[in-house]
């Protein structure tokens, strides 16, 4: 190692340096550079802990929190970036270090440790933070649906299933269904805290170490909840990422499901939703346009997410235990994950915030298609009619109704008498929007009664009570 700027953490065994090939597939400096932040914090822990084991006197343990400190400074300012040799960030921040603080001390940092469970615990330090920022804009796109969801409980709309009319429902509830879905996403990120937030600092390359460290100590430091308790699986265990993978994925999941209904309430044929021009985009040919974009990237990133997921599921599928360089394939997914999300949900939050909603033909469209075909049953139910029979009626109904071209409630007297004797004209009163919605009372259901209490517990759940 007579070249100064040369950051090769190895080198005693080998007689030839490595060659250009070899250095161009194993560099992972340019994207692992971003952990730069956590592994100067999780050196500034270590030499703490080679102070306490007297493997660094009073002064070195003062010199070396300097050289971190000031180190931190220049890569936070620029003044300190990786070069061609830097391998990866850790052999690069050490090189740092020993241009700081010369070979002598700068290098004794690497005493007691490996990049083996430094990677690992840089990179479940970045997780962590990553899901805190994840976490505050989920939490922003579920108040964004229930604040539109508080104006919009007395607004019928066409219920689906099978992208048919099905019932109609409270739009409030329907909006707040998202609430619903994004809520458990955060509940994934906080329960990846819960799982994950432990520290692999002390496993060495594989075995533990034989200086007297202080892993536990270390963790505290660092905030983990306590250190790993098998230091093979400290360095080789991946499922943090898989699962972290897992809830970026189901995220972008209920984000393109989210977009999906955009792009649909948008389209002309349905025509419920206006969204706001600075969260929509133009056509270069066709003046007229207003494109959903932001809904349809929603929809498209989810792709780009799940085979992030994919993708490194395949990498850690056999891997044998100990580290194996196949693991430094952990990271790009998981920035690209990151990456995408941070930019694709405040676009989200924005569109659904603005968005405006056409009430009027929600809710002229909410009882056509025969949607209170089920009305009609479950008033005969509660009138003593078998569910069979009633489902029958009310299917006779329909069909009485398809072959005039006429709606349910354009039905006469006669008609529903001919159909069936229980069908009195009683049955009218089901046969509004407003009734058929006011029915569903249960909990859970779309009455608004039961809507309005929905949303008040969402509000608590998401701390705006
Ligand atoms: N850059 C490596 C990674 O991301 C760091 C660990 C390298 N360890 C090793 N034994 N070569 O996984």
């Amino acid at each position: 190692m007579s070249d100064k700027k040369n950051s090769n953490l190895w080198g005693g065994r080998f007689k030839e340096p490595a060659s250009i090939e070899m250095a161009n597939l194993s560099r992972s400096v340019h994207f692992d550079w971003r952990l730069a932040p956590y592994d100067l914090r999780q050196s500034a822990a270590h030499a703490r802990v080679l102070h306490a084991a007297n493997l660094l006197t009073d002064v070195e343990l003062e010199s070396m929190l300097d050289g971190t400190s000031q180190l931190s400074d220049q890569v936070l300012s620029g003044v300190f970036s990786p070069i061609d040799t830097d391998e990866d960030v850790h052999s690069s921040l050490e090189r740092g270090l020993i241009e700081l603080l010369g070979a002598d001390l700068g290098g004794k940092l690497r005493a007691g440790r490996s990049r083996n469970d430094q990677v690992a615990t840089d990179f479940r330090m970045y997780i962590r933070e990553q899901s805190f920022a994840i976490e505050e804009l989920v939490t922003e796109l579920a108040i964004a649906f229930l604040e539109q969801a508080e104006s919009h409980v007395d607004t019928p709309a066409p219920g689906f299933t099978h992208l048919q009319h099905a019932q109609p429902v409270s739009f409030g509830h329907e909006l707040a269904k998202h609430c619903h879905a994004l809520l458990r996403d955060v509940e994934r990120l906080k329960d990846w805290r819960d799982r994950h937030n432990y520290s692999p600092m002390g496993a060495g390359a594989l075995a533990g170490s034989s200086l007297p460290l202080d892993p536990q100590g270390v963790a505290r430091e660092l905030e983990f909840i306590a250190a790993l308790a098998n230091s093979i699986d400290a360095v080789s265990a991946r499922d943090f990422v898989s699962e972290f993978l897992f809830v970026t994925a189901q995220i972008g999941i209920n984000l393109s499901r989210i977009g999906e209904e955009v792009v649909l309430w948008n389209s002309r044929e349905f025509g419920w939703v206006n969204l706001h021009d600075s969260y929509s985009t133009g056509s270069s040919i066709m003046p007229q346009k207003k494109n959903p974009d932001i809904a349809e990237l929603a929809r498209g990133k989810a792709g780009r997410l799940i085979g992030d997921l994919t993708g490194f599921l395949a990498t850690a599928k056999s891997l044998p235990f100990g580290y194996n360089r196949d693991l430094q394939e952990d990271k790009e997914p998981v920035f690209d994950s990151v990456d995408t999300l941070l930019v694709l949900i405040p676009a989200v939050i924005g569109m659904i915030k603005t968005m405006t909603f056409n009430t009027e033909v929600m809710a002229a469209s909410a009882p056509t298609g025969f949607a209170l075909a089920t009305d009609i049953a479950e008033w005969l139910v509660r009138a003593g009619t078998p569910f069979r029979k009633a489902h029958e009626i009310a299917g006779e109904c329909v069909a009485f109704c398809e072959s005039k071209n006429i709606e349910l409630w354009d039905m006469t007297d006669a008609d529903f008498a001919a159909i069936s004797p229980d069908l009195t004209s009683d049955v009218r009163e089901v046969l509004t929007t407003e009734g058929s919605m006011n029915a569903r009372d249960a909990f859970g259901g779309t009455a608004p009664v039961r809507v309005r209490e929905q949303l008040q517990n969402l509000r608590g759940r998401l701390g705006i009570a």
